[in-house]
């Protein structure tokens, strides 16, 4: 994974499903200086420990090329892509919940279900649609949200960038293609990104 343009999505974004668009942030983010020393350069600065624990969720914008999402859940802190593998949405508005044992984030926009540890996929699966109730179980699709580093050092947040060389999906939406056609240059996150993707509407011929 670096800063060059990623592979086109598999599927191209679609609109939201939900009727409701998401609603914005309570407020705009942004970090406190670093307190302390210098750090190796693997290490992003994200915000003091006690900053961070109090936004909850911070996002940044990292090496000038990640947008990443940092949270604070349980005790633990976790860093993410910010947009959603499926289709771009908004990570930062999506509520965290338990599946199958572990922390998920769902995406506000179609609701799909992402591991804060790992970024893996879950949705459940029926068994046998004929039965009633319906009995169903959690299955994974594998990783696709590209989960990074997170370190403590001096009571300061840094995030390490998962640079695997595997294509993740969610790679697809940090793209300066995608940055500049979404955002159309405007100041990222700007209120613009919590606004659901409109579907292109296909006009019909006259004839
Ligand atoms: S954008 Fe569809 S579930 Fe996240």
């Amino acid at each position: 994974m670096s800063c060059e343009e990623n592979p086109p999505p598999s599927s191209p974004p679609i609109a939201s499903l939900s009727s409701s668009p998401p609603s914005f942030p309570p407020k705009p983010f942004s970090s406190p200086l670093a307190v302390s020393s210098p750090s190796p350069a693997s290490l992003h600065f994200i915000g003091t420990r006690e900053y961070v624990i109090q936004a909850q969720r911070v996002t940044k914008l990292v090496n000038g090329c990640r947008d990443i999402l940092v949270l604070y859940h349980q005790g633990e802190l976790h860093a993410m892509d910010l947009r959603c593998y499926h289709a771009g949405g908004p990570l930062l508005n999506g509520d965290i919940e338990e599946f199958n044992g572990q922390s998920c984030i769902v995406c506000p926009w179609h609701k799909y279900k992402i591991t804060l540890a790992e970024g893996e996929a879950l949705y459940q699966a029926v068994d046998n649609p004929t039965l009633t109730p319906l009995r169903t179980r959690w299955c994974s699709k594998g990783v696709k949200q590209r989960v990074h580093k997170v370190t403590v050092v001096n009571g300061n947040v840094y995030v390490t960038l998962n640079d695997s060389s595997e294509v993740i999906e969610s790679d697809a939406y940090q793209t300066e293609k995608f940055r500049a056609n979404r955002f159309k240059g405007s100041p990222n996150p700007s209120p613009e990104f919590y606004k659901p993707i409109q579907k292109q509407s296909k006009k019909k011929p006259l004839f």
